[in-house]
């Protein structure tokens, strides 16, 4: 395995790789690895001849009073589970080298940004093409990887990928979750005890929904109230928000049917924790 810190230096690799007609898997993260970033490099090697990861804390997608320096960050232990599960190249470059001089052309996401995380964090997802841009540019892979636990995120890539015709397959893998059921983050360190505790209940809160759409539920409006309140009373945190959207376009349904997502975000303390479910709803 391989750490690139230089774009010239990844591009020299990846020539290489084309030339031999190697199929390149690709997995951006932030770092901080754990089991859902390692299911997504497991899916990236098993059908790619090559795997790449970037790790990057990506200012641009950080607010002003958003945790760009508190983001958990370990690249010796990043090193150690990339390596366990196969990743050829680690590219892990520094700010300076991703963003020398302020960008002279910006990319702003105009659809599917003003509900949820893209409300929540004016700016995030700009930040998110930009660096995904410049990323898919560098990297020209066959395949990128990435999770459901960020479905609003698989959205907006989705339509940067189709949008600007970039020659990859976007893979989205489904979350990976603790055994109590709260998604793994990298950001889970930063709970404090007691918030790890009922953290669950966000899940909960989810699958409760599930059951209550199985046992007939419809109205969108009235479910995420119930939503709401069951959450509100089991957690500390705050609820940013508790939406159910349709999947992929992102838009609130009058009836829940069809592929509907319910998605929830809650702060807590240090740290702001999101978590979804996509479910297929028949129409009656
Ligand atoms: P990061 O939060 O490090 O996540 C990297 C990838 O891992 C994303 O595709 C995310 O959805 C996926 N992931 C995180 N937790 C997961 C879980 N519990 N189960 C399955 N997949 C999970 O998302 C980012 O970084 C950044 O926005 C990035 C795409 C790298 C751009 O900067």
């Amino acid at each position: 395995m391989k750490i690139i810190t230089t774009i010239k230096e990844m591009q020299q690799e990846v020539r290489q790789l084309k030339v031999q007609q190697l199929s390149i898997g690709y997995v951006p993260t932030m770092g901080y690895l754990h089991e859902g970033h390692s299911a997504l490099i497991d899916e990236a090697r098993r059908h790619n001849d090559k795997v790449i990861i970037s790790i990057f804390v990506n200012p641009l997608q950080f607010g002003p009073n958003e945790d760009f320096d508190a983001y958990p960050r370990d690249i010796e232990r990043d090193e150690r589970i990339a390596k366990e599960h196969g990743v050829d190249f680690i590219f892990y470059p520094s700010v300076d080298e991703m963003y020398p001089h302020e960008l002279s052309v910006s990319l702003s996401v105009k659809d599917r940004t003003d509900v949820l995380c893209g409300k929540s964090r004016p700016g995030h997802f700009d930040g998110v093409v930009t660096v995904l841009t410049k990323l898919f540019h560098i990297i020209q892979p066959d395949r990128a990887y990435f999770g459901l636990k960020d479905a609003q995120q698989v959205a907006v890539v989705d339509g940067l990928i189709s949008d600007y015709h970039f020659p990859l397959e976007l893979i989205p893998v489904p979350t990976v979750r603790e055994e109590d059921g709260l998604a793994k983050s990298s950001r889970n360190v930063r709970l404090s005890s007691s918030e790890r505790e009922e953290a669950p209940q966000i899940y909960q809160t989810l699958l409760h929904g599930q059951e209550l759409i199985r046992a007939g539920e419809r109205n969108t409006f009235q479910l995420e109230e119930r939503l709401k309140e069951k959450l509100a009373n089991s957690i500390s945190g705050t609820i940013d928000y508790l939406e159910i959207l349709t999947y992929p376009g992102l838009r609130k349904p009058d009836q829940i049917e069809g592929k509907i997502m319910i998605a929830v975000a809650v702060y807590y303390h240090k740290v702001r924790l999101i978590d979804n479910l996509i479910i297929d709803v028949p129409r009656k």
